[in-house]
């Protein structure tokens, strides 16, 4: 397949584009977009065609159901059969943003689309080319990130094209996305509301609007007997193509600690790369290392943890250590992400042992 690749400024959107693109996706087509937190690969969500060539393109199960896209809220009356009161508040305070809502769905939504579920994945981003490509298509965008299957997901054009090129029919370059960590995850079709993908939208921010509000255990945990309520988060995730390991502990000795294994590793000839915060980057020794920000900034962290996983897979890092971030508020979402690019494999320091 041919795929064409245009850019499109945010600031000053070409609306012939637009239109080619939601034209594309009408007919059956997929067309790889921004949102304001990863890339995604996008079709007809009301297609079941366009959902099967979703997973084809992604090389992803089908039993992992997607997210459908709407860029108003009158779109969500015929695709979720309840909307419970709360989903109005949360609308109004956090859509258009990072925020997808579970409903129990209707008939117009296929099984395709939502892996087989009887619920449907509901989220309004805020990027305007996203918005404009949503109505110009016909309301109802399905889209997974644009990673294939298993690999960090997308926040530049650049690792779109590198999974997609030749898989899709049009990729829109809008540039960096301005979160880079998908959107938070709510289950509201149970008798609590349940977040199964931590994200931007934090659980305190959630909790302004829903009271208290539970975390899917099995976000964080590994070996839990029950399996992910997101069925998209049991599967192994985000992972770089070198071997990461996170190591927690004191920052003095995290540091002499992974100084010391970076030096074994290159000692055996590997190259070697460190995730890093602005106040350690200059005080290690690796091929490669990497800044996600101040250590107090969860934000920027989020923005650039994915960009920097995909970056070592350019320079060929085969053994990555990571520092170990606060877990809260978007920290969550950053460890939640980290532990599973790192299959789980974190080191962790007691206090005061001796580390050199
Ligand atoms: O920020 C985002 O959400 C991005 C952008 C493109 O919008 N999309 C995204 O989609 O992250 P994806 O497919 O990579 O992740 C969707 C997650 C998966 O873990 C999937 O299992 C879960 O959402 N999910 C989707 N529909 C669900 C449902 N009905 N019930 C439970 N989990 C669901
Ligand atoms: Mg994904």
């Amino acid at each position: 397949m041919n795929t064409q690749i245009i850019k499109i400024d945010e600031e000053n959107i070409d609306m012939e584009m637009i239109r080619k693109a939601g034209e594309i996706i009408r007919l059956g087509g997929l067309v790889a977009f921004p949102t304001e937190t990863v890339y995604g690969l996008g079709g007809d969500a009301l297609n079941a065609d366009s959902s099967r060539k979703i997973y084809a393109a992604k090389g992803r199960p089908s039993d992992n159901p997607l997210i459908v896209h709407i860029a108003n809220l009158e779109a969500l009356f015929s695709i979720a059969r309840t909307i419970p009161a709360v989903t109005f508040k949360l609308a109004e305070r956090y859509w258009p943003g990072p925020l997808t809502m579970i409903f129990e769905k209707t008939d117009k939504v296929p099984s395709q689309t939502t892996g087989g579920l009887e619920t449907v994945a509901v989220r309004m981003p805020s990027d305007r080319i996203a918005r404009a490509l949503i109505e110009a298509s016909g309301g109802y965008i399905a889209a997974p990130s644009t990673n294939r299957s298993g690999r960090p997901s997308p926040t530049v054009a650049k690792y779109v094209i590198e999974d997609l090129d030749g898989r899709v029919d049009m990729i829109i370059d809008g540039g960096e996305a301005r979160l880079g960590l998908e959107s938070t995850i709510v289950d509201l079709t149970g008798e609590k509301p349940v977040i199964l993908r931590p994200g931007y939208i934090t659980k305190e921010m959630l909790e302004e609007i829903l009271g208290s509000v539970e975390m899917d255990r099995t976000a964080f945990e590994e070996n839990t007997s029950q399996p992910p309520k997101a069925p998209g988060m049991k599967y192994r995730h985000y992972a770089p193509r070198g071997n990461l390991t996170i190591v927690e502990g004191e920052l003095e000795q995290v540091r002499n600690f992974i100084n010391r294994e970076l030096r074994n590793s290159e000692d055996q000839g590997s190259r070697t790369g460190v995730i890093a915060t602005d106040e350690t980057a200059g005080s290690y020794r690796a091929s490669s290392i990497k800044s996600v920000g101040r250590r107090k900034d969860e934000v920027q962290i989020a923005r650039r943890l994915f960009r920097i996983l995909r970056e070592f897979d350019d320079e060929g890092i085969e053994v990555i250590y990571s520092e170990s971030f606060e877990g809260r508020g978007v920290g969550q979402a950053v460890m939640n992400r980290l532990l599973k690019a790192a299959g789980h494999q974190v080191i962790h320091l007691e206090k005061g042992s001796n580390s050199e």
